[in-house]
């Protein structure tokens, strides 16, 4: 990994950074998250895949009457209000809506990066709403896979670096990361730049290797929050391709908030919002 590492902090595995406090540098959180951290990732995963095919067709997320209240002084904004809503293993779902109606604060809480007000979250058989911060980042970092409007990749780190970094945090050896990495790369149709840094690469490539980032880790569900909501749209439709296949191919679960046409097209189940309440659920 590249040396100057040391401008970024990394929280979780999400590709959110900020400046790092004076001597902590991001070699040194990977440094210590490899070697804290549970070495059984590999046996984990095995269960979770065989969990997986035993409960093919059930239900994945429930959200069972969810408020999220933001308090800003005197003003209370109701983000959500009163959201039932269950989605099934191997559905891609559409959360589509005008600005400001709730899609973000929706998959936040689908992400468990935020909690709800009220109401209960469930990912499987864990309700989201009730683990403690240590089990929500321990969850995120191997159950769910999030991409970003703005791909969130590390600027230093070039793409192949990018899509290791999850298994790098999550405690896998190198010799194990490898094969994984090339083999995402691959996938997403990026061998080729794997060298690059993220400012060397479009914004379609750039969320390509976000996308292989999210996948590396064998998530349960892929969160998208306007994924092609900053591309062209010939790179916005490569993005959507690229969503379909691991969703046709891979049975891979998808929740992705849009605003776009071409994507709700590809999606099975378009979950429809306004003021923070479901205002109709269209099969397509
Ligand atoms: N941290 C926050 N503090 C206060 N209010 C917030 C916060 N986050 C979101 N909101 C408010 O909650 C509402 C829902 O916001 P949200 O970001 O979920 O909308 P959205 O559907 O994702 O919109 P967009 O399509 O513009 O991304 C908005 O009124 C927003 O202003
Ligand atoms: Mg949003």
């Amino acid at each position: 990994m590249k040396k100057n590492l040391c401008n970024f902090k990394l929280i979780q595995n999400e590709g959110i950074y900020t400046p790092p406090p004076v001597g902590l540098s991001i070699e040194f959180q990977v440094f210590e998250a490899r070697y804290s951290r549970s070495r059984h990732v590999d046996s984990a995963e095995a269960t979770r895949d065989n969990e997986r095919e035993q409960a093919d067709g059930v239900l994945m997320i429930r959200l069972e009457k969810v408020a999220k209240v933001y308090s800003l002084g005197e003003v209370e904004v109701r983000a959500l209000d009163g959201v039932t809503l269950t989605i099934e293993r191997g559905e891609f779902v559409a959360l589509v809506g005008p600005s400001g109606c709730g899609k973000t604060t929706l998959l936040n809480l689908m992400a468990g990066i935020d909690r709800p007000t009220s109401g209960e979250v469930w990912l499987d058989e864990e309700r989201l709403d009730r683990l403690s911060d240590d089990s929500l980042t321990r969850l995120r970092r191997g159950s769910i896979g999030i991409v970003y409007q703005f791909f969130n990749l590390l600027p230093t780190l070039t793409a192949r670096e990018n899509v290791a970094l999850p298994l790098l945090l999550n405690g896998l050896r190198r010799s194990d990361i490898e094969g994984r990495v090339e083999q995402w790369l691959q996938r997403v149709g990026l061998t080729h730049r794997a060298a690059h840094w993220p400012h060397e690469l479009s914004g379609g490539e750039q969320q390509r290797v976000a996308i292989a980032r999210a996948m590396v880790v064998g998530p349960r569900v892929i969160l998208a929050d306007e994924p092609t909501g900053n591309l062209d749209s010939a790179s916005g439709e490569a993005v959507l391709d690229l969503l379909g296949r691991l969703n046709q191919d891979q049975g891979q679960t998808i929740v992705l908030a849009t605003h776009s046409q071409e994507a709700m097209k590809r999606a099975g189940r378009i979950v429809r919002l306004r003021d923070g309440r479901i205002e109709g659920i269209e099969e397509s």
